[in-house]
């Protein structure tokens, strides 16, 4: 459902990363529903394609460029390409992720080094393209990266991605007093398990765990996607002109469920 007044976002540019797909397009297609200027990157051209397509059909405003955020000379492209397309950037959305389920004693060093270097260092590498740009805004530069609070618990089978998560919610911490001075403001947003995305159709469908997975959230259901585009407005909007080094947990009480019924 759409919450948030039209134009609340209008004349932002925002770049989103892994935002032809899943969670991130949905923070794509909503803040372009909401007025700003989209940038959105991820590997696959088809799917860029399809995204754009998607959000044109509802009236938005969106450009891909095919981008590997391990590859930082992709990254500083990308950057390139919203600032030259659109005058600047004000926000970058960092939520390109790769995981897969693998209990730790089976994980080969490179399938470790891949998730963390798409899941951390990419955010590293995105924060850093973006930094000169985003202290430039005139709505005071955001920054948003996806989380998890099973990084801060342990996430057995996934190790590769909880250590990854858990780094990036110091490295927001580091950055949100780092950049203040800068009026850059950054933040984490932590998803549960949020319907139809490939994260909860790899880690817990098709291990036959989607309804334990529900029933497991204090709310009893799994999340929408909305949701968490939502979150992400709010934190984009001058809704956040006061919020920074915050983690917005965006899970239907899972987390604190797994804690109080332990
Ligand atoms: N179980 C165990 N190891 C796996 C694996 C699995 N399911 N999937 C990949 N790996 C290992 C590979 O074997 C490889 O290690 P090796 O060279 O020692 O054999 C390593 O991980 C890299 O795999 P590769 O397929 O080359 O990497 P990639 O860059 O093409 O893909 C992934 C990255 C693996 C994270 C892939 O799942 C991906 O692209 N995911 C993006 C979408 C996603 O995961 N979304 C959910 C986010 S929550």
């Amino acid at each position: 459902m759409r919450i948030f007044a039209p134009g609340v976002l209008a004349d932002r540019v925002a770049l989103i990363t892994g935002g032809a797909t899943g969670l991130g397009y949905a923070i794509a297609h909503e803040f372009a529903m909401l007025g700003a200027k989209v940038v959105i990157i991820s590997r696959k051209q088809e799917n860029l394609d399809k995204a754009v397509a998607g959000i044109k059909a509802d009236g938005g405003t969106a450009i891909a460029v095919q981008t590997d955020v391990r590859q930082y000379d992709q990254v500083v492209a990308a950057v390139q390409a919203a600032t030259s397309t659109f005058g600047g950037l004000d926000i970058l959305v960092n939520s390109a992720a790769g995981n897969f389920y693998c209990p730790t004693e089976d994980m080969t060093p490179n399938g470790w080094r891949t998730v963390v270097d798409i899941d951390l260092n990419g955010n590293f590498l995105c924060c850093k393209a973006a930094f000169e740009p985003l202290k430039q805004s005139r709505f005071q530069g955001r920054i948003m990266m996806i989380a998890t609070s099973n990084s801060l618990t342990g996430w057995p089978g996934q190790s590769h991605a909880a250590a990854a998560k858990a780094g990036i919610i110091s490295l927001s911490r580091s950055l949100a007093v780092e950049w203040a001075k800068h009026n850059i403001h950054v933040n984490t947003i932590s998803p549960g398990p949020i319907k139809d995305t490939e994260g909860v159709t790899k880690i817990y469908a098709q291990r036959g765990l989607a309804d334990l997975q529900a029933r497991r959230v204090a709310l009893g259901r799994l999340g929408e996607s909305i949701d968490v585009a939502n979150a992400a407005v709010y934190l984009a909007s001058p809704g956040g002109n006061f919020i920074t080094g915050a983690d917005l947990i965006v899970d239907g009480g899972r987390w604190l469920n797994y804690i109080a019924n332990a």
